[in-house]
């Protein structure tokens, strides 16, 4: 019996084994062990299970250990009992029945259409790998200002805080987002039109939820934030491209009338991937159109804190009054990207509408760490995060730069007036995707510029270049490293390590 279901271990023998860690009771063992052969087939319906002196022997356990675990296994119905001894009762799955297993089939599922929608445009890669974009700079989180943080929201409000909560999230947190909002990105906004959400793309999903129904039509930048895309599929929206350009999201000018949009989906401060800057005269002509036809414009202030050049650039949402804005935020940058929290600032005369669909959609949730937060930016913790992350980006930007003009030398860089990635144009017989392959055999993470795309073009070969979490220190070898690889596809031959610079791309 004990090859079929294995020796017990007793705590004399994980003691003398040098292990902390107490094992279960020996009738706990016992009882699941049996249970797993029955359950596996290794011991078949109606085979006779050994006397309970017998197996006591065998298992070195005291009798009374197997009478009691025989008498749970009849209780549970594994086995049954009478005069002759205890069998294996006949069980319904098949291999409890002793027979041979088919592997298991493909289930014939009738899935929603819309996951068929989803395309796998990037790996996923570790994302805390060199050159990851958008990855925060992990190690250098106030790691004990946050203990302190949240250490202090538990000692202050438990119990009470395990409960719910408000579905729209901590007030606390929402006027402390509110705040800091209204000062350094000027938006108009009061605590009572943040709703708390699970990341920026659970406001995205709320946004879809709110404001569109199956069939309409939703515009993304492209190339764009796969994000986006995904919340427009998952409400059965009809997503169209818009281009890109040097002065970010250029709509053609007949789209509003033959294609009419009812969500557009823009990153204004630091467009994702190409990072351009949305002009102000775009800025205003798409708040005028979105508010003649009744479309509603989400702006993702994703990493509109970073500002690197120039003065800040306010937020769309404040340019102008009651302006037809979605204003969505996350903490996954200027926080980290665990922590799950990001926000939507509603309109007003929307957010008062909406409250009662959002106190059944939502259900609050995670207030601890929403006090914390909403003590680690009222304390100015969070502030003189920023600072020292903007200082220490804007270095590693620098580096990056460097590099890149080194070893890419007539390549294109884009970007880099925020944030925390350059993006790299390529000639088209460099295959961005071959290229992010052989980077991440390498241990680098870039992102190919064309998985961003929904048509790609010749303009989205490239790499989506991030530093947030790369020191600058590293940054010259792995643009080193990029640039042997690009060469190689070039048809370049390999140049030795000593050359300097070692691998320059004159494209
Ligand atoms: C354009 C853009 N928006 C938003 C986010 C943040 O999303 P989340 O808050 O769901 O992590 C990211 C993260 O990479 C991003 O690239």
């Amino acid at each position: 019996m004990i090859e079929i279901i294995g020796p017990l271990t007793s705590p004399l023998r994980s003691a003398a084994a040098g292990s902390s860690a107490k094992p279960e009771p020996l009738q706990k063992q016992l009882i699941e062990r049996l249970q797993r052969a029955i359950l596996a087939g290794r011991l078949p319906a109606g085979s006779l299970l050994p006397s309970s002196r017998l197996l006591a022997a065998e298992m070195g356990v005291s009798r009374n250990t197997v009478v009691i675990a025989y008498e749970h296994l009849a209780a549970v119905g594994y086995v049954v009992a009478d005069q002759r001894g205890t069998r294996v009762s006949p069980l319904s799955s098949p291999s409890a029945r002793g027979e041979p297993q088919a592997q298991p089939a493909v289930p014939d599922v009738a899935y929603a259409a819309r996951v068929g929608q989803f395309a796998a445009t990037l790996s996923y890669a570790d994302n805390t790998l060199p050159l990851t974009p958008g990855t925060p700079a992990l190690d250098r989180f106030p790691v004990t200002a946050w203990r302190r943080a949240l250490e202090r929201s538990m000692e202050r409000t438990l119990p009470l805080a395990l409960g719910y909560g408000t579905p729209a999230g901590e007030p606390a947190l929402r006027d402390a987002i509110a705040a800091h909002l209204r000062m350094a990105r000027g938006v108009r906004c009061e605590g009572s039109q943040v709703v708390i959400t699970e990341g920026a793309q659970e406001a995205l999903n709320l946004c879809v939820r709110l404001f569109t129904n199956p069939g309409e039509v939703a515009w993304v930048e492209d190339p764009g934030y796969r994000g986006a895309k995904a919340a427009f599929n998952q409400g059965d929206l009809t997503t169209l491209p818009m281009p890109v350009d040097a002065e970010g999201m250029a709509v053609p000018a007949d789209a509003w009338r033959t294609q009419p949009p009812r969500l557009i989906y823009t990153s204004p401060a630091h467009q994702y991937p190409t990072g351009s800057v949305l002009s102000v005269a775009r800025r205003l002509e798409l708040i005028a159109q979105a508010r003649q036809s009744g479309a509603w414009l989400i702006e993702d202030d994703y990493d509109g804190e970073f500002r690197h050049t120039g003065e800040p650039i306010a937020s769309m949402q404040g340019l102008v009054e009651d302006a037809p804005v979605l204003y969505v935020g996350s903490f996954s940058k200027t926080m980290f990207p665990a922590l799950r929290t990001g926000f939507v600032v509603l309109p007003r005369a929307i957010a008062v509408h909406t409250a009662v669909a959002l106190q059944e959609m939502l259900r609050g949730g995670h207030r601890l760490e929403q006090l914390a937060l909403a003590h680690f930016i009222e304390s100015g913790e969070f502030g003189r995060h920023l600072g020292r992350m903007r200082r220490l980006y804007r270095e590693r930007q620098q580096a990056l730069r460097d590099a890149l003009t080194a070893h890419f030398a007539a390549s294109q860089i884009l970007g880099g007036n925020c944030g925390m990635h350059l993006t790299l144009r390529l000639p088209a017989r460099i295959d961005d995707r071959v290229l992010t392959e052989h980077a991440l055999a390498k241990g680098l993470n870039p992102r190919a510029l064309s998985g961003f795309a929904l048509q790609p073009r010749a303009e989205t070969n490239g790499l989506v270049i991030g530093y947030g979490n790369t020191p600058a220190e590293q940054l010259a070898p792995a643009v080193h490293a990029l640039a042997g690889l690009a060469g190689e596809m070039d048809g370049k031959p390999k140049r030795r390590r000593t050359a300097a610079p070692a691998a320059t791309l004159r494209v």
